[in-house]
């Protein structure tokens, strides 16, 4: 069984992180017999400034059947952020209807957390996001523009459909986890979709009585993260809100360097796609210093969602392990650079 992969570092610090989760991935191939074919694509703002476009007309054909997507990040000063990340990363989610963004948030022993006193156990939850619609639409326009009198209109999409998949995900999630689902809404200030929202949460929860549900508006959601983190288990939100929580989650657990995500398409008629969470990071762009572990993490996940739970649970531990030890990256208090740092990881793969 060999698994195929398309591999798209993207811009910035993803060309530095992505080829370090490949190294990674062929360790554990080796350890575990796991046979992968990486077929690499260029494609980001490097080619948009010689080409005009993020990816070739029938990028999505030449990936379709790929068994996984492994992507770095996408967007790069010089060229607009709405461009890049609609030019590439919107199609793809989209189109293989990947709608569940799935962000992992936990403290490892050994990462500096910047709440006082929180222990490792007190933070681990997970943050589900919903990925195909809500607020990130293109209906909407301007008039005017340039003028006193411009107008901007930008409509948000909710569907029933695309409102309980995603709820569904997040209830089933629960179930094999603490059983604990919290909503995040503001349906006192949204008054259309959010109350919809609210809606489909309540009657979701009577399919899974076992699974206990709050539901917090996102202002005070975002201050119970920093305050209370202990609080959750899974936590699912709209496109929006679950885009903004999945960045303050992994922040509240040390570093943004960590944090890997899941686009998953549950029903498999298309590939899924794992990338970290950050961004390009244009500010240490070049300069080798980035943390791999979002990017060797995200490998992970996809191990896990190829089947391949024992490869996802090694290199997990390979992670908690060089995390124990002093190499680590600038953004942990290190002085590691990104290969010594995913080498340490390697190693340990290799004598686990
Ligand atoms: P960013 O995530 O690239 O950077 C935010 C801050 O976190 C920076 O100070 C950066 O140095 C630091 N950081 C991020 N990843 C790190 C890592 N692995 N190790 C150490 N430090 C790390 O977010 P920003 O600056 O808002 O966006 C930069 C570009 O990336 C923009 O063009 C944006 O559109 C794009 N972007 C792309 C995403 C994607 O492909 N999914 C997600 C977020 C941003
Ligand atoms: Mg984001």
């Amino acid at each position: 069984m060999t698994y195929k992969i398309a591999v798209i570092p993207g811009d910035g610090i993803g060309t530095e992180v992505i080829p370090e989760g490949i190294k990674v991935l062929e360790a554990i191939g080796l350890k575990l017999a796991i046979d992968f074919q990486f077929d690499h694509f260029d494609w980001g703002c490097t080619r948009y400034q010689s080409t005009g476009k993020m990816m070739p007309e029938d990028g999505l054909q030449q990936i379709k059947d790929h068994d996984a997507i492994y992507l770095g990040a996408v967007g790069y000063p010089g060229v607009p952020d709405h461009v890049s990340l609609w030019g590439l990363l919107i199609p793809i989610r989209r189109q293989f209807q990947q709608y569940v963004n799935l962000r992992p948030v936990k403290l490892f022993p050994g990462v500096p957390c910047p709440l006082a006193n929180r222990k490792p156990e007190e933070i681990d939850f997970m943050v589900v996001r919903e990925n195909n619609e809500g607020e990130y639409s293109e209906i909407g326009g301007r008039i005017n523009q340039g003028t006193a009198d411009e107008i901007c209109v930008q409509e948000s999409l909710f569907t029933r459909k695309g409102t309980d998949r995603i709820l569904k995900f997040a209830f089933d999630l629960a179930l094999q986890r603490k059983k604990h689902l919290t909503s995040a809404t503001k349906s006192n200030g949204i008054v259309h979709t959010m109350p919809f929202w609210d809606e489909r949460v309540e009657a979701m929860a009577k399919n899974f009585a076992e699974v206990k549900v709050d539901k917090y508006h996102i202002d005070i959601l975002t201050a119970n993260f920093v305050l209370h983190p202990d609080w959750f288990d899974v936590v699912v939100g709209s496109n929006l809100f679950g885009d903004i929580l999945s960045d303050l989650g992994p922040a509240v657990a040390g570093t943004i360097g960590i944090a890997p995500s899941a686009n998953i398409n549950p029903e498999r008629n298309f590939p899924s796609m794992f990338e970290p969470v950050h961004g390009s990071a244009p500010d240490i762009a070049g300069k080798g210093i980035a943390n791999p572990i979002a990017a060797i993490w995200s490998a992970a996940m996809m191990l896990e969602h190829l089947g391949e739970s024992k490869a996802n649970e090694l290199i997990l531990q390979a992670i908690q392990e060089v995390l124990r030890g002093d190499v680590k990256t600038p953004d942990m208090g290190g002085r590691a650079n990104t290969g010594q740092f995913a080498k340490a990881i390697i190693q340990s793969i290799e004598n686990d």
